[in-house]
């Protein structure tokens, strides 16, 4: 049973630890108080892992969560579960990759196995973390260093911590071998492959793969409208082909922590080698400029004006059955309604709240269109919340939509 700290409590870190105290002694380290006050008195809040879950281990005593940096100085593996997003330039921003560097720097004073688990760029265990955990720290230690990029789905239950494989690579082959031995206590399948770059790299890879192919099913929905078919007979058509073909769905665009940020760390590494990146470039373009189209046909529908009508969003998490808002799609179709003189509401009981108001009852509006569709969401009772509804997510039948 290995003593485990992990930096970070959030969807990645709190996973990881409900499935590492099966076996291990965690503890979970988060800045942020309220988050583990929460979390010592079993009320976790991600999808995911559940409060009966977080109870057990709270109980077995092989889990608890702390703000206090001692609480990881006895730590014989930490892992690095912060996030990586982007800055005002959309250029990674390592700033919490930094601050986990000096928590352990400040706390940690013998040799552990240091593991990432957040994305970042090819080079970022071995030319940013190691450094700077050296640079911080009193005392020369050597550390052992590793990379195991996460690749959790919140909400999802069909591939979790134990069945999704693993990547995984270390600086040396005694960090993979500690690596492997602990990922092995939760985790039936892991990859190791031959350096930390390619590990790092093949988790940039898996989401600027989706975010390519959605910003290309999103632009070929503009495409079928225009030729006047439907393009989710279309995609099901193509889908037919039992080889190289990957049916995509389109939508209003994309959001959370993944797929509009990972590419970008993509795209500063090749600006950086002086190579083109132009799909991401433009992937990211055509899904930013998705929720402006899907206004604009909304538009269309009605007139061509949609000043002073009252419209309901429908779903404003960025994907379905999840309560995570950052970089929703949901914000910008908001935007583009109020810009064109819209009055809008929206209607999320899995968000509740979201910029400090609460989701509305479903209904009374003119229009409603249907951002993300909740499990919980009774489909029958969106086709009579408005005289219009326009569906992005094509699983309302009968209705408008993409
Ligand atoms: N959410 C996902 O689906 C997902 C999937 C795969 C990979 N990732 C990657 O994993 C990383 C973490 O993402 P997440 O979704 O878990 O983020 P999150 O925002 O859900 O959680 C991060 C947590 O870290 C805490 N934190 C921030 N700085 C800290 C610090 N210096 N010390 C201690 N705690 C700190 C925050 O308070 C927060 O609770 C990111 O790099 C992300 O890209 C996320």
């Amino acid at each position: 049973m290995a003593k485990v700290a992990i930096i970070g409590q959030g969807y990645v870190g709190l996973t990881i630890a409900a499935f590492a105290s099966k076996t291990n002694q965690v503890v979970g380290f988060d800045s942020n108080q309220k988050v583990v006050n929460q979390l010592n008195q079993g009320y976790s809040h991600i999808e995911g892992v559940d409060g009966a879950t977080l109870t057990t281990a709270l109980s077995s005593g092989n889990y608890r969560a702390s703000t206090n940096g001692a609480d990881i100085s006895d730590a014989e593996i930490v892992v690095i579960a912060v996030p990586t997003p982007l800055d005002s330039e959309r250029k990674p921003d390592l700033a919490f990759i930094e601050s986990a560097c000096k928590t352990i720097a400040e706390n940690v004073n013998h040799p552990v196995l240091v593991i990432n688990e957040s994305t970042s760029f090819p080079g970022t265990i071995r030319n940013f973390i190691k450094p700077m955990i050296e640079k911080l720290s009193a005392s020369k230690i050597e550390h052992e260093y590793a990379i195991s990029p996460e690749r959790v789905d919140p909400g999802r239950i069909d591939w979790d911590q134990k069945n999704t494989p693993r990547l995984y690579a270390g600086l040396t082959p005694s960090a993979s071998k500690r690596t492997r031995d602990f990922y092995s206590t939760f985790c039936d399948n892991l990859v190791e492959v031959s350096s930390p770059e390619v590990a790092e790299a093949a988790k940039l890879f898996e989401n600027t793969f989706r975010q390519v192919n959605i910003a290309l099913v999103n632009e070929f929905a503009q495409i079928t409208h225009a030729l006047g078919i439907s393009v989710h007979e279309t995609l099901d058509a193509a889908n037919t082909k039992p080889y190289g073909f990957m049916k995509f769905s389109p939508s209003a665009g994309v959001g959370g922590h993944c797929i509009p940020v990972d590419p970008s760390y993509l795209a500063h590494v090749a600006e950086e080698l002086g190579v083109p990146a132009t799909f991401i470039e433009r992937a990211n373009e055509v899904n930013l400029e998705m929720p402006k189209y899907v206004v604009s046909r909304v538009m269309a529908d009605n007139g061509g004006s949609l000043k002073g009508k009252k419209v309901q969003l429908i779903g404003v998490s960025y994907k379905p059955n999840v309560a995570d808002t950052r970089e929703t799609p949901a914000e910008l179709v908001i935007e583009a309604l109020k810009h064109a003189g819209a009055e809008v509401s929206w209607h999320d009981d899995v968000v509740g709240t979201w910029k400090g108001a609460q989701s509305s009852p479903l209904g009374g509006a003119e229009i409603a269109i249907v951002v993300t569709l909740h499990n919980a969401v009774d489909k029958n009772a969106v086709i009579v919340s408005a005289p219009y509804v326009f569906d992005t997510t094509g699983k309302i039948e009968g209705v408008n939509g993409l």
